[in-house]
């Protein structure tokens, strides 16, 4: 399974970089905000840390300003995902950028029905939103499950990218599912390699070999 690092905060992508976890990078709107840094200058210098896909989303609504915008962020790097919005004009967008062979990921996808769509527009990536799902009481996973089942039924070669992922347990889930990707917030990705008992049984064999005045060097 790919894990994604789902910020455009450049420290915290240099530094969980260097754990070799990395597989690529998100970012929405939203996080580019948050980052008060400028799009074009931050995805560039993201694309040269990481090599993996570098998803950067369009903010045009039509067809025509997807295009132009899609254009302009995929120039920036090789590496670059156009991350297009999952409405009517945005798969319009999708399918006409795929054929040119950029890669696009749909973004906002909270039905079966629309990531089916979004497969049969030759979409790179899906993203279905589970905790955006989860927060208003419906079961974001099982929306995962759904597409998953569909896109082996069809052999469709869209990735499934699990997207607003709020803990350890829905990057867990979604593996058991076997969806290709998750994008984590950098918190989620470090909270994966802790555990008490990895805590304590390592402070028991330092203590232990302590006692023994030993050094391997
Ligand atoms: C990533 O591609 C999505 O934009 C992101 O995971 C959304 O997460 P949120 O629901 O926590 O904003």
């Amino acid at each position: 399974m790919k894990l994604f690092l789902d910020t455009a905060d450049i420290n915290e992508i240099t530094d969980l970089n260097k754990t070799g976890m990395v597989d690529g990078i998100t970012t929405n709107p939203s996080l580019i905000a948050k980052s008060g840094r400028n799009i074009i200058q931050t995805i560039e210098e993201i694309c040269g840390i990481v090599s993996g896909p570098v998803s950067a989303e369009v903010t045009a609504t039509d067809y025509d300003g997807m295009m132009r915008e899609g254009a302009r962020l995929a120039e920036i790097a090789s590496n670059v995902t156009v991350k297009l919005p999952l409405t009517v004009d945005g798969l319009r967008a999708c399918a006409s950028l795929s054929e040119d062979n950029i890669m696009v990921n749909v973004t906002l996808c909270f039905s079966t029905a629309q990531a089916l769509l979004a497969a049969k527009a030759g979409a790179s990536f899906i993203s279905p939103f589970v905790g955006r799902l989860d927060d208003i009481g419906a079961d974001g996973m099982k929306l995962i499950s759904e597409i998953a089942e569909i896109y082996a039924n069809y052999d469709y070669s869209t990735e499934i990218l699990v997207a607003s992922v709020r803990g350890v347990q829905h990057v867990v889930d979604a593996a058991l599912i076997g969806a290709d990707v998750a994008t984590i917030p950098p918190k989620i990705m470090s909270q994966m390699y802790k555990h008490p008992l990895t805590d304590k049984g390592l402070a028991d064999f330092l203590s232990d070999w302590e006692s023994t005045g030993q050094s391997i060097l």
